[in-house]
């Protein structure tokens, strides 16, 4: 709906540099307010806008700023206590996080590409124990969405996430041991909350900085980070366009 695409946009000129997208039956979900809360927790600064959409009901979740800095509350603590929280208040057949992300060149990014993530690991998770490294590193593959990378032109790669909006020396190793094209804050939280709970989830991540550049990190995200938005919104857009009208295994 026009008003649901205006929440979207205001979202992309505050600077928003993560957000997610649920998808769900409507009938179902209007079922199930009125037996169940319909908001977040009181205290909580996670939104929630919502509509219909080309026959799509979509929920736009946003993590909302820090209660206490007033900042958009990046990261995985955030990430994954919203993705947790949408699922049980949403049931969504399919999540789509949507956000910012670091590029390497020397795999093939760009500032401005939007990429689809093929697969998320963390790369700042180390227990050095049997098994327990492998639970740190928390790698798995997204839902598979054959027919969205045939049909849009997005670039497909894998993503790693951390906690920092830089690159320590060990990050940089756990990185390319992950062999990852894009690097953000949340993806891997994200995919873990929605594989606890087999929920479908895909990864959709603008390039607002090339992190194996000459550039210093924050200063080139800050100066891209308005005009990658709206790329990131226009392919987000093509996605919603392309879901609607189709079952899941569809996509
Ligand atoms: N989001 C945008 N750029 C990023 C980077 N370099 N690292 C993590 N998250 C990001």
């Amino acid at each position: 709906s026009p008003e649901l695409m205006a929440s979207w946009e205001n979202l992309a000129a505050a600077g928003t540099s993560w957000s997610s997208v649920f998808f769900g039956c409507s009938r179902a979900n209007a079922f199930l307010c009125r037996r169940t809360p319909n908001r977040f927790p009181k205290g909580a600064p996670w939104t929630r806008y919502h509509g219909d959409y080309k026959g799509l009901h979509i929920d736009l979740v946003w993590p909302g700023k820090d209660p206490v800095l007033g900042v958009d509350s990046v990261g995985t603590v955030s990430a994954a206590l919203v993705t947790y929280a949408s699922i049980q208040l949403l049931k969504p057949d399919l999540i789509i996080n949507a956000g910012t992300a670091g590029g390497f060149k020397a795999r093939g990014a760009g500032i401005g590409d939007v990429f689809l993530a093929s697969d998320v690991a963390f790369h700042d998770r180390r227990i050095p124990i049997p098994v327990f490294d492998s639970y740190g590193i928390g790698a798995r593959k997204t839902f598979e969405t054959p027919n969205i990378v045939k049909e849009l032109n997005l670039k497909v790669g894998k993503l790693s996430t951390g906690d920092s909006l830089d690159m320590s020396p060990h990050d940089e190793t756990a990185i390319l041991s992950n062999e990852a094209t894009v690097k953000d804050m949340e993806g891997a939280a994200v995919a873990y909350v929605a594989d606890l709970f087999s929920t479908p989830a895909i990864f959709v991540k603008a390039v607002t900085d090339i992190v194996d550049g000459e550039k210093p990190t924050a200063e080139e995200f800050l100066q891209n980070l308005i005009s990658v938005t709206m790329a990131l919104d226009q392919a987000v857009m093509q996605v919603v366009d392309f879901i609607s009208g189709k079952c899941i295994s569809d996509l």
